[in-house]
């Protein structure tokens, strides 16, 4: 037994401000936070119904300022997802040089050039028009078309990862730094990898959404991004809540594939899989991703006078922190790029 009462008096180190910041274990950088930003192909600007303060961007001098206001904040990482309504089966757009990622992508690196990291979601839920994350196949077109009920449907894995790997050289031809495939696909990362490689993108960084749930905390992403299932759920390809251990088969196999940052996801209610992750593999990078709903949970309650907005955003990214994440990806990085300053003098 080590600690005893009254020898032991755990409240010393307590005693004041700076005593708690100087035996502090977890500190929060500007530096490690990614703002994810969701950029249009066409129209005005429009604020989330569901995330209040996020906007949808069109490609243009608004996306512009949202950016140079986020640097000029301390964020230097941006994670882009595209919104368009001209969404088919295959997704086609992702791929097209003219989709409106590549095109952000081509505006913001003439205008940032190399001072800030830009991060694409390479997934085709945003473009294909039954959002599922790949290439559906009907396995039974009759009861489609004689009944309302769900269609019975497969998501064709190996289908689906020839496409992301055309839609990450599509997103590094155009100035990607780093392409990251949300779509949990089996191989995704080695499709990606050899593609990258095979057009001279070996600089390319690969940040896999390794153990990505299947989660109900998306569902304002889905509303910003227009990117619900219009059938059925993902459960046959994100991983069930119920698993962490299955984490790190996910994560072994991506970083055999080429992985170099990997990710959990979501944040708050996976702390234990973020731990989990770090413990097996401290060497790697780890991200994880605070989602839209996690967003709008502290938002609504700040909202409506409930919840301290700002203490309630650093404790959770300093929980995200302290469970191992080295990097964070939130809607909150603008504003926690500020509010971190003042970590030291409010806790
Ligand atoms: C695309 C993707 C999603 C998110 C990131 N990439 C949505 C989903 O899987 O349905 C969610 C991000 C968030 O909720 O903030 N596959």
């Amino acid at each position: 037994m080590y600690y005893r009462f009254p020898i032991t008096r755990p409240r010393r180190l307590r005693s004041s401000r700076v005593i708690r910041n100087m035996v502090s274990e977890t500190s929060l950088s500007p530096s490690n936070l990614v703002l994810p930003i969701f950029v249009k192909d066409e129209g005005s600007i429009e604020q989330i119904n569901s995330m209040p303060g996020q906007y949808r961007y069109p490609i243009g001098d608004e996306l512009i300022k949202a950016i140079n206001d986020a640097v000029e904040s301390g964020v230097r990482a941006f994670l882009l997802f595209g919104v368009t309504k001209s969404k088919d089966p295959l997704g086609s757009l992702a791929y097209d040089k003219n989709g409106p990622v590549p095109k952000a992508l081509r505006l913001l690196k003439e205008n940032f050039g190399d001072s800030i990291i830009l991060m694409t979601d390479v997934c085709l839920c945003d473009y294909t028009e039954h959002g599922h994350c790949g290439v559906v196949e009907y396995r039974d077109p009759v009861q489609v078309t004689q009944t309302t009920s769900q269609p019975k449907y497969v998501v064709n894995n190996d289908a689906t990862i020839s496409i992301y790997a055309k839609i990450a050289v599509n997103y590094a031809e155009a100035g990607a730094n780093v392409v990251a495939p949300s779509g949990m696909m089996d191989g995704q990362v080695k499709a990606i990898r050899e593609a990258l490689d095979n057009n001279g993108f070996t600089d390319v960084i690969i940040m896999s959404y390794s153990s990505k749930y299947a989660s109900t905390f998306y569902g304002p992403f889905r509303e910003a991004a227009d990117s619900a299932p219009r059938f059925g759920d993902r459960r046959s390809y994100q991983m069930d809540p119920r698993n962490a251990y299955e984490a790190l088969k996910e994560v072994s196999m991506d970083l055999e594939e080429g992985a170099d940052i990997v990710m959990v996801k979501p944040a708050m209610p996976y702390l234990d899989v973020i731990r989990l992750v770090k413990q097996h593999y401290p060497e790697v990078p780890l991200a994880a991703y605070q989602v839209s709903g996690e967003y709008s949970m502290i938002k609504a309650a700040a909202l409506n006078g409930w919840l301290n907005e700002k203490m309630a955003v650093i404790e959770s990214l300093i929980a995200i922190k302290r469970a191992g994440a080295n990097i964070i990806i939130t809607y909150y990085a603008k504003e926690a790029s500020r509010w971190i300053n003042e970590v030291e003098s409010i806790l």
